[in-house]
């Protein structure tokens, strides 16, 4: 179904919000508490169709996950070998972190898979998590250029290995990991820049073995996973949609209530405050073993700024939201080193330069990212192209459009943000399911 959205100017932003469960921790913890020995709860779990489809696989391959209200979900695990085959293909839905994550789980099981998704995931390149696990001695076979879908064959036992990923991604890297709980001896994932280490501090708090410190993780097999109770902070992912408005929208003030701000999700506030926006965290607290925070949003002006490259993999799921924030600032916002934002739900780069060009803003697109020249953006029809990021990004750049936005295809915001109309309404912006 095409769900088109109309989006217009809004007043001041003024509101006390909190944003769904963190998409990245919610596959994880089904996953790992699926594979534990004993029963663990997951509160806080993301209700979006990409980490239902994660646990509606791992309910296919006999997993028994009771859902004891929303967002609380009680997984029976079945031990690290408990898992059993499915004849059916399992569905990841436009989850790249569900494809990815489970063939590196899947790759040592006793019995074959099949992975699909929809027609976006089965754009993404899979070859980067089939090279480390064919390595590792996994059959996996896909169509021409690792696209999916994955068939994952029964293989000889996995091997250990000491992988460098040639591109930063904690999909890879948690992969690799994720087959090395199977394999025989130690498995090693270094990284050009360190990545986010949700699966290494999950696999840690379900009792497995595991050194990790930024860009290194080391771990063995022949362990095991003992049940434990996860609390899942709010997504920084989803809040940064706020962000970014509330920075833009004169007058506005949102509160942002206990924010996951693990430092590897976090790049966009350092990129936002150097851009000059007024952001405090508030209430420092931790969540299920990890940071959070209370974020309060003011209204500030932004100037452009060079976004400096160590910051990219900190921010990479926040640069639709960062080039709205680039397009209505003053002066010239650079971004470079970010050839990975081609290869997401869509090609963000391509994407999102046509959509702002199209809203009048001045942007000079370039292989690995992007030049923003800030100024005033007016009414058109824009395309999300089914990316359920491009989709809320856009609807915050109509905040401070001119006139009447028009954004097509915003039905796959609910892969990872249900609810985002509503909340969006309760801080004040002009925007409507058409
Ligand atoms: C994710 C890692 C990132 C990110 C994605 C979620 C994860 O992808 O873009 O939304 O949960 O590990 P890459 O590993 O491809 O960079």
């Amino acid at each position: 179904m095409t769900v088109d959205w109309v989006a217009s100017q809004s007043g001041p932003l003024r509101a006390e919000i909190t944003v769904p469960g963190d998409k990245s921790v919610s596959h994880r913890a089904v996953m790992l508490a699926a594979i534990a020995d004993g029963t663990s709860r997951v509160s806080g779990f993301l209700e979006g169709e990409d980490t239902r489809a994660t646990a509606r696989i791992l309910g296919q391959l006999g997993v028994r996950i009771e859902t004891l209200g929303p967002s609380e979900r009680l997984i029976h695990g079945v031990g690290l070998h408990g898992l059993v085959g499915s004849d059916e293909s399992l569905d990841c839905g436009n989850a790249g972190t569900g494809m990815r994550l489970l063939a590196g789980l899947l790759a040592g099981q006793g019995f074959g898979s099949r992975l699909v998704g929809d027609a976006s995931l089965s754009g993404r390149p899979m070859g980067r998590v089939i090279a480390p696990l064919t390595a590792m001695g996994a059959n996996i076979q896909a169509r021409e250029n690792g696209l999916p879908p994955l068939i994952i064959n029964v293989s000889n036992g996995l091997q250990g290995i000491d992988y460098k990923t040639p591109v930063a991604s904690a999909q890879v890297k948690s992969a690799v990991l994720l087959a090395g709980l199977y394999a025989r001896g130690e498995t090693i994932v270094r990284e050009p820049h360190p990545t986010r280490d949700y699966t290494e501090r999950m696999l840690a708090a379900f009792g497995w073995p595991v050194q990790f410190s930024p860009g290194l993780a080391r771990l063995s097999g022949g362990h095991r996973l003992r049940a434990t109770d996860v609390e899942v902070p709010a997504d920084f992912s989803s809040a940064a949609f706020f962000i970014v408005a509330a920075s833009v929208v004169p007058d506005s003030d949102l509160l942002i209530r206990r924010v996951g701000m693990n430092p590897r999700r976090t790049g966009l506030l350092a990129a936002l405050r150097m851009m000059g926006a007024d952001i405090r965290e508030e209430n420092p607290g931790e969540q299920g073993g990890e940071a959070v925070a209370d974020l309060r949003v003011r209204h500030a002006p932004l100037h452009g700024i060079d976004v400096p490259a160590p910051l990219v993999p900190d921010m990479i799921d926040e640069f639709p939201a960062l080039f709205v924030a680039a397009a209505l600032a003053a002066g010239t916002t650079r971004i470079a080193g970010a050839a990975e934002l081609r290869v997401k739900e869509s090609d963000r780069l391509t994407v999102m330069a046509q959509a702002l060009s199209t809203l009048g803003a001045n942007i000079v697109e370039t292989p690995d990212g992007a030049i923003i020249e800030g100024g005033k953006l007016h009414g058109g029809d824009v395309q999300s192209h089914g990316d359920h990021r491009i989709a809320m990004s856009l609807a915050v750049a109509a905040q401070r459009a001119s006139g009447e936005v028009r954004i097509a295809d915003c039905a796959n915001v609910a892969t990872s943000f249900p609810g985002f109309l509503e909340l969006a309404a309760i801080c004040g912006f002009g925007l409507a399911a058409a």
